[in-house]
């Protein structure tokens, strides 16, 4: 919705009498392993502010967890997707193909990193496109092992549950999990035992040194890794250890996976977070930023990687959903026209420096992070590194009563992670920090 009024405004307590009757609803309707983080029900978004039910305006750090980078109901997307819907909403690409796939496809070939001849597969959701990376990878390499790291997430499906590090709430009681699977260190320097200075190139000697003894680096198919981690705490691996890993992975004929599904489209201030190490991996996932809020992914590749599978075996009835295509060519559409990248860029230098000012004036920061418009501070107990997850979710519950959509994240929940859209207005973003101020003030 382009039209909108932005600002955040508030008639009633969050969350209003009407919201709390839709929760009641929805308590009755849908199971409680679907969670909510803030049950306030929205009737129309856009810009960087979501609507709700009870006529409050709130401002957005959210975007629906890193998907409306362009923001909600973005003209371009709307445009494009509601003319494919006039025109014919499904036919299986599988079955009778259409253009919007095969332009979506050029698309990702063009923008991802490399010049070598790519190709690109069409999925629905995130976990089902690093489904199909594994898949692909293994069909290449006729090997099993899957390497992943400390502190991953990769999805909720069954193979996904087992690439993903974190127990709860992701994995427990949901097993038993996919084989093959093994995880090793991240180098993530707040956290590092013997300091930050040495974090890269240790933690890459250890992985590779487990993955040499444990696995076999000749039984190793893919190393499947986020360039910037996203639900383990929007922790960059400190700068050195990609490029290793991708080094090891070249030198063993290993499947270099850069998930990039929450990092990717202009996130963080570049198409795709690799490109800040200039890493060229051989496979690239990609989903949420991608389609302006229309469910959408994808796996990017080197050519003869991406056609080792055997025809018929890679798709899905969904997988590249005309309409969804439409508003993935729309997005991109966005992203180059009002350079997002850019705008990213600048989110970042506001978000950065007034974050930093916090920290200086707020002992139980312990860490300010992040690239572009994906940024996030690590609260801990002052005086130490000991996480402080209760002052995460006091936090975020202060900033929600206030009107601001935040979420927290984190191996130990202890990181408020902030997602804005990229097309948000600077006032708002302000807004959003002095609402963040005055919470941590009031701890
Ligand atoms: C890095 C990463 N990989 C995979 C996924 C799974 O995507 P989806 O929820 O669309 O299945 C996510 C979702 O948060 C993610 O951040």
């Amino acid at each position: 919705m382009t039209d909108l009024a932005q600002e955040r405004r508030l008639v009633t307590p969050i969350p209003g009498p009407k919201s709390q009757e839709l929760l009641a609803r929805k308590t009755a309707a849908v199971p409680s392993g679907v969670g909510v983080t803030l049950p306030v029900f929205v009737t129309r978004a856009g810009g960087g502010v979501l609507e709700d039910v009870d006529g409050n305006s709130l401002i957005d750090f959210g975007s629906g967890i890193a998907v409306t980078s362009v923001g909600n109901s973005a003209e371009a997307v709307v445009r494009r997707a509601s003319a494919q819907l006039a025109d014919f909403t499904h036919t299986c690409f599988m079955v009778t193909p259409y253009e919007g796939y095969v332009e979506v496809a050029e698309a990702l070939n063009e923008l991802t990193p490399g010049d070598h001849e790519k190709r690109t597969a069409l999925f629905n959701s995130g976990a089902e496109a690093v489904e199909n990376a594994v898949k692909i990878a293994r069909a290449y390499t006729k090997r099993q092992a899957v390497v992943v790291f400390d502190h991953g997430y990769h999805g909720r499906t069954n193979l996904t549950m087992a690439l993903t590090a974190k127990n709860m709430p992701y994995k427990h009681s949901f097993g038993p999990f996919a084989p093959e699977v093994y995880r090793m260190p991240l180098a993530y320097p707040y956290r590092w035992l013997t300091g930050p200075e040495n974090c890269a190139q240790e933690a890459a000697a250890q992985a590779i040194d487990m993955i040499t003894k444990q696995v076999g680096a000749e039984n190793v198919a893919a190393i499947v890794i986020e360039p910037i981690q996203g639900e383990g705490g929007f922790i960059e691996p400190a700068k050195g250890f990609l490029p290793k890993l991708a080094e090891f992975a070249r030198e063993n004929g290993i499947v270099f996976v850069a998930d990039e599904i929450q990092t990717g489209f202009c996130r963080t201030g570049q198409w795709f977070a690799c490109e800040d190490e200039g890493i060229v991996p051989d496979l690239i996932t990609t989903a949420k930023g991608i389609a302006g809020g229309l469910p959408l992914a994808a796996v990017t590749g080197r050519a003869e990687i991406m056609d080792a599978a055997h025809s018929g075996g890679l798709g899905g009835t969904y997988g590249g959903n005309p309409v969804a295509c439409a508003g993935a060519l729309g997005a991109i559409e966005t992203m180059k026209e009002q350079d997002l990248n850019a705008k990213a860029r600048r989110i970042g230098e506001i978000m950065l420096a007034r974050l930093r000012g916090m920290q200086e004036k707020f002992e139980i920061i312990g860490e300010v992070r992040g690239r572009g418009a994906m940024i996030a501070i690590e609260l801990v107990e002052a005086g130490s590194k000991t996480p402080n997850a209760a002052a995460t979710a006091a936090v975020a519950k202060a900033c929600h009563a206030e009107g601001l959509v935040v979420l927290t994240c984190g191996t130990y929940g202890n990181v408020l992670r902030f997602l804005p859209p990229l097309v948000i207005g600077e006032d708002l973003l302000n807004e959003g920090l002095d609402i963040i101020e005055g919470a941590l003030a009031r701890l």
